[in-house]
């Protein structure tokens, strides 16, 4: 839900803007896959406007690669589908509010290194 805050302020780099303001309340993995998932995202559009769509490549082999492209996938890519079945912003609230309520650069939460399974 997170992923592309910020994405009005900074249209050609939203996704590192998107991380850092992020970064200090979830773990790497996922600040990660926030900063790095336009390069993943291109794959799927990057053919009709003239973009390199194995932007993703230079990343192949970091720890996080498949994370981004299941996430890139499953979630990122699907929600263009008019047709995708969504929950209502009002479900994810009080998820935010206790992110963002978060001790920042706590390590028990950035856990630099940790990979957890994605899930819905
Ligand atoms: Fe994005
Ligand atoms: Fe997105």
């Amino acid at each position: 839900m997170l992923h592309d805050i910020g994405d009005i302020f900074a249209p050609y780099n939203h996704d590192e803007y998107a991380a850092s303001i992020l970064r200090p309340f979830v773990r790497e993995q996922c600040s990660w896959v926030v900063e790095k998932h336009g390069d993943f995202q291109i794959v799927y559009y990057g053919q009709h406007v003239g973009g390199n769509q194995n932007k993703r490549e230079k990343h192949r082999g970091h720890t996080f690669f498949d994370d981004c492209a299941t996430f890139c996938e499953r979630w990122d890519q699907s929600s263009f589908d008019p047709d995708c079945d969504t929950l209502p912003v009002s479900h994810f609230e009080a998820r935010v509010h206790e992110i963002f309520a978060r001790t920042p650069y706590d390590p028990a939460v950035l856990r630099p290194g940790a990979q957890e399974k994605l899930v819905n």
